[in-house]
This record gives C-alpha cells, sequence and structure tokens, in this order.
C-alpha cells in the first residue's frame, strides 16, 4: 500500500448499532503516522464523539458514505449491511467484523466483488484472537445483566431473582463456552451470587476457572451431561466459539424443550450461527422471542448497546493493527485476519464451510 494512505471511517448502518472504530484520538496518532483519514459526519456521534474532536485530530469530515468508502481502507465495526455491498471493489481494502460462516450472502459479495477482506475475529496472535476479545469481554458483562433482566416476570421470565434468598436456592446459570465471553459472563453472574455451571471442551480451561472461583461447577462438552445440566437451569448463556467456523451446536431444541417455562437463553455466538440449536438472529430493537416457552435472546451486536465503552475497547485494539495494515499487509501480525481476496476466498475454515465459492485456502 502507498506510503499515505486513505483511510475511510464510516457511520455504522446496522440497526441501532452506535459504535465506531476508531475514538477521535486514535485517529490522531493515524493522520500522525502521515494518513489522510475520511470521517463520515456524525460517525462518532452514537459514542460521544462530536464531528470537532474528529477536526481537531486532523481528520477530514465528508458528507456521505459514498464519500467515506472512496478511500483506499475502510475501517468499521459490524459486518457491512446489504446496502453497502455496492461499495465493493477490487482496489478497496476492508477490515471490520465480517463472522462470515453466519453471512453467505455477504461472502459471495465479497467473493465476487474482488475486494481484500481483513475480519477482525479471526486475526490471531499467540493462539489468541486480540481483535475479538474486547467485544467479547464486553458482550459477556453484558449476558449476565440481560440474562438478569429477562428472568423477571416483567420481561416475560419465571421470575426467578439470581441471588435467591434466605432458603430459597440461587438461579442456576450454564455457560457454554468458557473463553472470553463465557468468563466476563460468568464473573457476571457469580457478582449477583447465581449458581454457574461452565461447559467447554478445554479441560484445562475449565480447572483454571473453577481454581480461580470464576464458577461453581465444571462440565466437560458431552450432549448427555450437558442435557441434564439444561434442564434444570434458569439461563443458559451460549458463548462457544471454533475461529472462522460455524458455531458448535451444543444445546439441541430437544434440551431446550425440557426448560422450565420462563427460563431464559442467551446465545451470543449467534454471530458465527448459534450454539443452541432454537437461536436465530435478533436485533437491538426486537431482541427475544419466545421458543419452547423459553425466552430467546440472540442479538448479534450486543456491544452496540454500550458505545461509548465498547468503541474505545475495539478502538484501542484496531488502531495499532490497522498502521500494521496499510504500512503492510502481508505483516505476520496480521495473521488469520485475510478472509477474502481477489475474487476467492482465503481463510481455510471460512473456506470449508463455502465450498461452493472460488477458494485460494
Ligand atoms: N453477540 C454478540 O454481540 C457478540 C459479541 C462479542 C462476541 N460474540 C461471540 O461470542 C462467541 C465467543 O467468543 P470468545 O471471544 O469468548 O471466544 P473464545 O475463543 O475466547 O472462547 C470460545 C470457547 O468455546 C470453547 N468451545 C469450543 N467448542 C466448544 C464446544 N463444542 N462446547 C463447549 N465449548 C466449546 C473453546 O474451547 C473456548 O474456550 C463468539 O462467537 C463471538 O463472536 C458475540
Amino acid at each position: 500500500m502507498s506510503q499515505t494512505c486513505v483511510i475511510g471511517l464510516p457511520t455504522e448502518t446496522k440497526d441501532r448499532e452506535r459504535r465506531v472504530a476508531l475514538t477521535p484520538s486514535a485517529v490522531a496518532s493515524v493522520v500522525d503516522r502521515g494518513h489522510r483519514v475520511l470521517v463520515q459526519a456524525g460517525a462518532g456521534e452514537g459514542a460521544g464523539f462530536a464531528d470537532n474532536d474528529y477536526k481537531e485530530a486532523g481528520a477530514e469530515l465528508v458528507a456521505g458514505p459514498d464519500d467515506v468508502w472512496a478511500a483506499e481502507v475502510v475501517v468499521k465495526v459490524k459486518e457491512p449491511q446489504p446496502a453497502e455491498y455496492g461499495y465493493f471493489r477490487p482496489d478497496l481494502t476492508l477490515f471490520t467484523y465480517l463472522h462470515l460462516a453466519a453471512e453467505p450472502e455477504l461472502t459471495r459479495a465479497l467473493v465476487e466483488s474482488g475486494i481484500h477482506a481483513y475480519a477482525y475475529e479471526t486475526l490471531t496472535e499467540r493462539g489468541l484472537l486480540p481483535l475479538l476479545a474486547p467485544m467479547s469481554e464486553i458482550a459477556g458483562r453484558a449476558a449476565a445483566i440481560i440474562g438478569a433482566e429477562k428472568l423477571s416476570a416483567a420481561q416475560g421470565g419465571s421470575g426467578t431473582l439470581m441471588g435467591g434468598a434466605a432458603g430459597v436456592p440461587p438461579a442456576k446459570t450454564l455457560v457454554i463456552g468458557m473463553g472470553v465471553a463465557g468468563t466476563m459472563a460468568a464473573r457476571g453472574l457469580r457478582g449477583v451470587d447465581a449458581h454457574v455451571t461452565g461447559v467447554d471442551v478445554d479441560l484445562q480451561r475449565l480447572y483454571d476457572h473453577h481454581l480461580d472461583g470464576t464458577i461453581d461447577a465444571t462440565q466437560v462438552s458431552e450432549t448427555a451431561a450437558v442435557a441434564a445440566h439444561v434442564r434444570d437451569a434458569d439461563l443458559v448463556v451460549g458463548a462457544a466459539l471454533v475461529p472462522g467456523a460455524r458455531a458448535p451446536v451444543v444445546v439441541t431444541e430437544e434440551m431446550i424443550a425440557t426448560m422450565r417455562p420462563g427460563s431464559v437463553v442467551v446465545d451470543l455466538a449467534i454471530d458465527q450461527g448459534g450454539c443452541i440449536a432454537t437461536a436465530r438472529p435478533t436485533s437491538l430493537s426486537d431482541p427475544t422471542y419466545v421458543e419452547h416457552g423459553v425466552v430467546h435472546y440472540c442479538v448479534t451486536n450486543v456491544p452496540g448497546q454500550f458505545p461509548r465503552t465498547a468503541s474505545a475497547a475495539l478502538s484501542a485494539a484496531v488502531a495499532p493493527r490497522l498502521l500494521r495494515l496499510v504500512a503492510d499487509p502481508t505483516d505476520p501480525a496480521l495473521e488469520g485476519a485475510l478472509n477474502v481476496a481477489d475474487g476467492a476466498v482465503v481463510h481455510p475454515v471460512v473456506a470449508s464451510t463455502f465450498p461452493d465459492l472460488p477458494s485460494r485456502a
């Protein structure tokens, strides 16, 4: 890429999405390196950053999406929405969350356009996912709050209070996938004195979390054992991930049908297709539905409702990698991020999800 790169920062268009990918102070550090940053007017407003803050940071304000998508590199938060597919072109680099395993139409549009699309969620560093982790941390914390709220009778739940009362046991909660999101959900649930069982395929992870007191009990991810826990649970939080792949379905529909009416599931893994069989994507405008008497909350952009914290956390992780991307797209620090390039899927796990699309994995 050129020494001086033109970087575009659009306003997010997903339902009630209020985050922005770069804060004004991150923009200042990008401008300091000699790049031009085009900020769509109002892009930071939902997160509390005024257009003037970006101007003072050295950005150029542009009026609408046409101008900002004309940049060489577009950096954003959520996967492009259908109205944005028309902006894809071969000489454009896109750096954002993509979650392609759950987005066949987007994947096809990216492939057909010839664009270079780098996904935050598959960038891998020392076995970790540093661009997914900040939002998983926030979504996990939020899941505990949302789960507790949805269990109230006023919200259609069974009327169970997380911490119970003297002589009444606490709510039983089950967290599927004890990675970043699952750990933060468990911490939140323990914080309100719920009983928390952590489920994972990674026994070392379960051992560590049990030992450090994040969870009350552990359960290896085996169907029959998980079924017994689901039947008894007031709240199930889904947070299992195999990077790049469709989420493993750990909780079946038959298991959900055994839950008490008014129990709740919060499936964070819905952005990768969901790890609960009855989960289907919902929006911040219309976040829940009831199936088999169980309240389902399956919002794909949970951190979007905490835009101030989430934008600052995302920007801190994205800005240094954006600088590496514009300096050298083949930088090993970007390992795993490139999903689609030059008309083909190039990430091996994503490619195996879409065997009908051209691949160079
Ligand atoms: N809905 C949202 O708004 C939102 C926001 C942020 C993150 N997420 C999603 O939350 C999910 C979890 O993200 P993370 O950062 O915590 O991932 P992570 O990699 O840190 O943790 C995933 C965990 O799942 C475990 N796992 C894998 N297969 C399993 C199985 N069959 N049974 C049980 N556990 C299994 C892994 O061992 C790991 O511990 C991802 O899909 C992520 O995209 C959603």
